[in-house]
């Protein structure tokens, strides 16, 4: 899987399908000769003698013609010749700014090392580990590239660790995850983009020269933009095609960013912003940065899609949950937000029981006295008086009535109206002198700080021992301003955003090991921190506070760009819809919230006795395929008009399913077929609604013919089994 070639200095990463191959100049810097297609073991040091020399670009080492500024680096360093963007930079105690690092040794290991207090994908089998070690001799600095290759998942992880083996401190100003060099420009550039309530906007544009990219620096991974991005060829589709894709395991600021130089070739990096962070680095300490997942396909979207989708699966996800069915939840918060009490709590369970629903989940409003957005967060003691009596009493009243119980928290959170805030008040994260800002009547608690990582630590674990609680959803409703941290000096005050996100991680980790039974679901306004770093502890994400099914469609397209359907929540929730004001059928919001993790989030008590038919119908129909739903390979459909149709297929052994929607219907249009993929071509499938037989070659050649759209059409879902 990972070979060195000593003859051709050459390192072999390779994968079933893909390679990434890496050369060892005579100078020592270390150049990414290749990366794509798997081509085998080649020489390939061809690749960087042979690129033509551009003018007024200085040598490298005083060589002539050595332009290390057209070659493809590694991890490439501010100071030598190469003038684009350094994927890393450090200051150092005698005012000096430039590094250069040369390749000393390497080696290859099984498996994968964890990374300190990081969330980090981890290794099943056949996955081998290139770490190459590289020195500044001047500064006494050490630098370990650390590149995974997971053969059978066809996808590559790396993480760089600094080591200060000098004798004095240094700063670190910017330290990228990964970085990657394309003698080429011939790119699209593909993000995930939006806002609160339309999160993981699918955006595609051609590259131009200058610099591009995306970035959050918002103390959070954000709404504004998912660590993710992609170059694909121009010609890309969702089913061929070259595309360079990278993730980042991180859930704070961060910058994914592609820099076109002069000369029509491009830089893509990831990593932690440098924007408001830098990092004392003592003699003897060390920094490890998150870890970035990247990889290459050659055939498209919907590859490169379902591979990560089985990557964050089997080594990311915590394993106990990863293939573990989720249960069908009613969450009360579109159904009565505040507005409740014990009756009014115990009539929706009893109602959702009946329909089949198997968990309730109480979210905002049961503690402390918590009756509007401006009070009592950080006071996580039961409203006894709302909840009609002690938590456990309401606990067991739910639990009678065969329904699991969930809880909603938003422990990185302090209301100015709180115990905890009396008792604190320099908890919050603040600067001094300044008035601290509140975004929904609320603070942020300082997760920098130990004693706020030990109270949340405590806070949660006897809330989860002393109650019968089967999942937690961990909100986070505001970004960070104010910026800073009593804990550390002056000048190391732009270390406070990672440390926050590793003191986050600290407690999330603490708490998820010592309760392993509870299946928790993070959430951030929604989608404001999807990615794959909360992943790792919570096995589930509440996608977008957006629950119109309509607005949907596009968000939970975005989503699945990277993201396996169990990690994405999807409720039905009222009509018209509470955020858009708009109005579609039962139907259609069944379908769309059916794609992840399925659960409804409306007063069940309003619904007409027809409505809760057809919610039973969907309740059951969802728990018969669940596992087609949550674990199902996924892959978008192509239809005749994006604008107004979407439609998907999952398939899981012998079962598909298959769900088209339609937005509008249009007068005297003649529907086209739906064309299904990657089914066996000589296999038969039947249909279960005409137990209509087809080949696998007929329904990816012809397709399933769709219904008329019409005022009382809003979308359809085929049930397949595979027969032979
Ligand atoms: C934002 C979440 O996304 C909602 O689902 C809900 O839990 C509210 N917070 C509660 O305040």
């Amino acid at each position: 899987m990972i070979n060195y070639v000593e003859e051709h200095r050459q390192f072999n990463l390779m994968t079933t399908k893909t390679q990434l191959s890496i050369n060892i100049l005579p100078t020592n810097q270390l150049v990414l000769s290749y990366f794509g297609e798997k081509i085998g073991d080649v020489a390939l040091g061809y690749v960087t003698k042979e690129i033509k020399r551009a003018s007024y670009l200085a040598n490298a080492d005083n060589i002539p013609e050595f332009k290390l500024e057209q070659y493809p680096l590694l991890y490439p360093a501010y100071g030598n010749p190469d003038l684009r963007n350094p994927a890393f930079q450090l200051s150092h105690l005698d005012g000096s700014r430039i590094s250069d690092f040369r390749y000393v040794s390497h080696n290859i290991q099984k498996g994968k090392p964890a990374l300190p207090g990081l969330p980090a994908t981890f290794a099943t089998n056949q996955v081998e580990t290139l770490e190459l070690i590289l020195r500044d001799e001047v500064k006494g600095l050490e630098q370990v590239l650390s590149i995974s290759c997971f053969e059978k998942k066809d996808v590559f992880t790396q993480s760089v660790r600094l080591i200060n083996q000098g004798q004095d401190p240094i700063k670190i100003e910017k330290v990228m995850s990964l970085n990657l060099d394309f003698l080429t420009d011939r790119f699209d550039l593909l993000t995930l983009s939006g806002a609160w309530g339309r999160e993981m906007g699918l955006e595609r544009r051609p590259l131009h020269q200058g610099f591009q990219g995306i970035d959050s620096k918002r103390g959070a991974s954000g709404h504004g933009q998912n660590p993710f991005l992609a170059l694909a060829d121009p010609e890309t589709t969702e089913d061929a095609g070259a595309v360079y894709g990278m993730n980042l395991v991180y859930s704070g600021n961060f910058i994914g960013s592609v820099d076109v130089d002069m000369h029509q070739n491009c830089r893509m990096q990831l990593g932690i912003n440098p924007f408001e962070f830098d990092w004392e680095l003592a003699p003897e300490a060390s920094f490890t940065t998150p870890e970035a997942v990247f990889l290459f396909t050659a055939q498209g979207f919907n590859d490169m899609s379902q591979r990560l989708h089985h990557f964050y699966t089997e080594c990311l996800i915590t394993p106990s949950f990863a293939k573990r069915e989720r249960p069908i939840l009613i969450n009360n918060w579109e159904a009565t937000y505040f507005d409740f009490d014990q009756p009014i709590l115990l009539n929706l369970a009893k109602e959702a029981a009946d329909l089949g629903v198997e968990l309730f989940v109480l979210d905002d409003g049961w503690f402390g006295n918590r009756q509007r957005e401006d009070s009592s967060l950080g006071d996580w003691f039961p409203n006894q008086q709302k909840l009609g009596g002690p938590l456990p009493e309401l606990i067991q009243a739910i639990n009678d009535l065969g329904l699991a119980f969930g809880l909603w928290v938003e422990p990185e959170m302090v209301s100015p109206k709180s115990h905890l805030f009396t008792e604190h008040p320099d908890w919050i994260v603040q600067v001094p002198k300044r008035t601290p800002q509140q975004v929904r009547n609320q603070y942020v608690l300082d997760l920098s700080r130990t004693e706020v990582q030990t109270y949340l630590i405590d806070c949660l674990d006897r809330l989860l021992t002393e109650n019968n609680i089967a999942y937690i959803k961990w909100d986070m409703n505001r970004n960070i301003t104010d910026s800073g941290t009593k804990n550390l000096p002056p000048n190391r005050q732009k270390e406070f955003g990672h440390r926050y996100i590793l003191g986050l991680y600290h407690v999330l980790e603490t708490i998820t090991k010592r309760h392993p039974t509870v299946l928790f679901e993070s959430c951030a306004g929604g989608g404001g921190r999807f990615d794959p770093g909360m992943l790792y502890y919570t096995p589930q994400i509440w996608t977008s506070d957006d629950t119109d099914a309509i607005e949907r469609l596009k968000i939970q397209k975005g989503t699945s760009l990277i993201y396996p359907p169990a990690a994405m929540s999807g409720h039905v929730s009222a009509s018209p819809n509470h955020q858009v004001g708009r109005q579609t059928s039962l139907i259609t919001r069944g379908i769309v919230a059916k794609q992840g993790n399925f659960g409804y989030e409306l007063n069940l008590l309003d619904c007409t006795t027809v409505e809760k038919e057809i919610i039973k119908d969907q309740i059951s129909q969802y728990k018969k395929y669940r596992s087609v739903y949550q674990f199902g390979e996924q892959t978008r459909l192509t239809v005749f008009d994006e604008a107004n149709e979407m439609a998907w297929m999952k398939v899981l052994g012998d079962q598909v399913i298959v769900s088209y929607l339609a937005v509008l219907a249009k007068p005297n249009t003649v529907p086209k077929r739906l064309k299904l993929k990657g089914l066996a071509p000589q296999a038969t499938y039947q249909l279960l609604e005409s137990e209509a037989s087809y080949r696998g070659a007929e329904l990816m050649n012809i397709g399933l013919d769709l219904p008329r759209p019409s005022a009382d059409f809003y979308g359809k879902e085929w049930i397949l089994v595979k027969k032979d």
